[in-house]
């Protein structure tokens, strides 16, 4: 298969792996990322209407409501084909939003016991120049809280604190989880445990993938 003919949609709990896994796809292949959270986050930073209306939603670990993501998605498409939608649909009224749009050809799950959601989330600190992520336990920074590339500060997601987590996953289970039946047809399960390297040779041979 070729990226530039196939849509992929990526699902999975919060910290699942969605947006490590589909950036090494998008660097690999030729198919153009578009992840909802790193949207709004943009949205946000901007201080657009949009992402000022999304921001209390995504700290309290709501879903941002479905007619702002659906138009957010619409005004970023430009094709047919050729996407790795990462993060969305993530409620039934969006996959069917996202079928009146185009076809989706396969969809990836992640599936990811919630322990190790935890584990990941928590320790996430980004840096807030650069955006690279490090981790305090599998990828610390050896400048401590200042990123070792370029010296920015590293923060803490507001919605990586475990209470917002825990929100997040209950959110995930009663209205994202809904779609495993919705795609199952479509449905690529794996098992999102090992390390990233592991993960990625899984999905690429999963797809039939080459580059
Ligand atoms: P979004 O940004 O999409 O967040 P999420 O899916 O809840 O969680 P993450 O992005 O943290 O998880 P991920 O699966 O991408 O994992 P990652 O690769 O980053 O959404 C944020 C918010 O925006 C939502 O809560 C909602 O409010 C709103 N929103 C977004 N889309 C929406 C939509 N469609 N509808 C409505 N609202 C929407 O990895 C996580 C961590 O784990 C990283 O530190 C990473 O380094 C580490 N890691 C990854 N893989 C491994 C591995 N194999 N081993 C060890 N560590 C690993």
């Amino acid at each position: 298969m070729s990226g530039k003919s196939i849509n992929l949609v990526f699902l999975g709990a919060p910290g699942a792996g969605k947006g490590t896994q589909t950036k090494r796809l998008i660097k690999n292949f030729h198919f153009t990322h578009l992840s909802t959270g790193d949207l709004l986050r943009k949205l946000i930073v901007e201080k657009h209407p949009l992402g000022i209306k999304a921001k209390s939603f995504m700290d309290e670990g709501s879903l941002v409501p479905d007619s702002l993501i659906i138009d957010m998605i619409k005004t970023q498409m430009t094709k047919k084909k050729g996407y790795v939608f990462d993060g969305f649909p993530r409620t039934l009224a969006q996959a069917e939003a996202l079928d009146q749009i185009t076809n989706i050809d396969k969809v990836v799950f992640l599936d990811i016991p919630q322990k190790e959601v935890i584990r990941r989330l928590t320790g996430r600190r980004i840096c807030r120049k650069c955006g690279f992520e490090y981790h305090v336990e599998f990828l610390p920074s050896k400048k401590g809280k200042v990123c070792e590339k370029c010296g920015g500060n590293l923060y803490q997601r507001d919605d990586d604190k475990e209470g917002v987590i825990k929100k997040r996953l209950s959110v995930f289970t009663s209205l994202t989880t809904p779609l495993i039946q919705y795609y199952e047809n479509k449905l690529l399960r794996m098992q999102a445990i090992g390390t990233v390297e592991e993960i990625y040779k899984k999905i690429t041979e999963g797809l039939n993938l080459s580059s």
